[in-house]
C-alpha cells in the first residue's frame, strides 16, 4: 500500500480547512481505510482540539526538532484505522517558523507504506512551498461561496497548476441555500476552471462538535454537514 497524500489548502483562514481535514480524515478511516491526519499548521494548530485531545506528550514539532521519534508522536483512539500526528499550541514567543517542515518529506517517505491516506492540515497561505516539499502530494482546495474567497482559490489553483501539483477537488464550505447571493456551482466552475467541486453546507452542529471535542461525522452523523463530508469521503476513496 502506498498512501494517497492530500494537503488541505486555502489562502484564506477561517474557510474551514481544519473542519474539513478533521472530518474527512475521520470519515475516510470509518470507511476502513487506514488514515493518518497530520496537523502541519504550526502557527495555529487546532486539529487536536477537534478531538478533545489535550495533554499529549509529543507533537510534530518534537519530531521535527528530533526530540521524539515519529512513532512516539502518532496517537490512535477507538478506531484503529485512524491515527493522529498533532501539533501543539505554543507560546507566541516560541519559534513558529515553518522552516523545520522541510524535514517532513523524510518521515512521510517512512510512513507512506503504512497508510491508505495521509491527510495534512496546513496554515492559510498562497505559498505552495510546503506542498512542493512532499513527493506525490495532492491538494484539496477549501473555499467559501463568496467572490473574495473564490478569487483567492483561483489564484491558488493557478499556482498549483504551474507547479504541476494535482488538485483533487475544490470544497465549497458553508453553503447556505437561503442566502441567494452565494455563488452557484456553475459560477464557481466558470470562475475557477475547476470541475471537481464538492459542497459542505453551513451547519450549526459544526460548533457543537467542536465544543464537545468529537468530530462532527461521529457526534452528529446525520447532520447536513456530516452527510456532505461523508459523501466527499466516499468519492475521494474512489479517486
Ligand atoms: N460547514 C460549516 N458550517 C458552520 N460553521 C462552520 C462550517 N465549517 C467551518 N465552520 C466554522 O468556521 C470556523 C472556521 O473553521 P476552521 O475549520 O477552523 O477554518 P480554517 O482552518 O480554514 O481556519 C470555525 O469556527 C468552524 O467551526
Ligand atoms: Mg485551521
Amino acid at each position: 500500500m502506498v498512501a494517497k497524500i492530500i494537503v488541505v489548502m486555502s489562502p484564506k483562514g477561517g474557510v474551514g480547512k481544519t473542519t474539513t481535514a478533521v472530518n474527512l480524515a475521520t470519515a475516510i478511516s470509518d470507511l476502513n481505510k487506514k488514515t493518518l491526519l497530520i496537523d502541519a499548521n504550526l502557527e495555529t494548530p487546532h486539529v487536536a482540539v477537534y478531538y478533545g485531545f489535550v495533554g499529549f506528550k509529543y507533537s510534530l514539532e518534537d519530531v521535527l526538532n528530533e526530540k521524539a521519534k515519529i512513532q512516539e508522536a502518532i496517537y490512535t483512539g477507538d478506531n484503529p484505522d485512524f491515527h493522529l500526528l498533532p501539533s501543539r499550541v505554543i507560546k507566541s514567543s516560541q519559534d513558529k517558523s515553518m522552516h523545520k517542515l522541510i524535514k517532513i518529506n523524510i518521515f512521510l517517505e517512512e510512513l507512506k507504506d503504512k497508510y491508505d491516506f495521509i491527510i495534512i492540515d496546513s496554515k492559510p497561505s498562497y505559498d505552495i512551498g510546503f506542498i512542493k516539499l512532499i513527493k506525490g502530494a495532492n491538494s484539496l482546495i477549501i473555499s467559501n461561496p463568496d467572490i473574495t474567497s473564490m478569487i483567492e482559490a483561483k489564484k491558488l489553483k493557478e499556482e498549483l497548476d504551474i507547479a504541476g501539483i494535482k488538485i483533487i477537488g475544490l470544497v465549497v464550505n458553508k453553503v447556505n441555500s437561503r442566502i441567494k447571493e452565494q455563488m452557484t456551482e456553475k459560477e464557481i466552475k466558470e470562475m475557477t476552471g475547476l470541475s471537481n467541486i464538492w459542497k459542505i453546507r453551513e451547519d450549526s452542529k459544526v460548533y457543537n462538535a467542536l465544543k464537545q471535542g468529537i468530530p462532527l461525522v461521529i457526534s452528529s452523523q446525520k447532520s447536513i454537514a456530516a452527510r456532505d463530508i461523508i459523501n466527499i469521503a466516499k468519492q475521494i476513496i474512489k479517486i
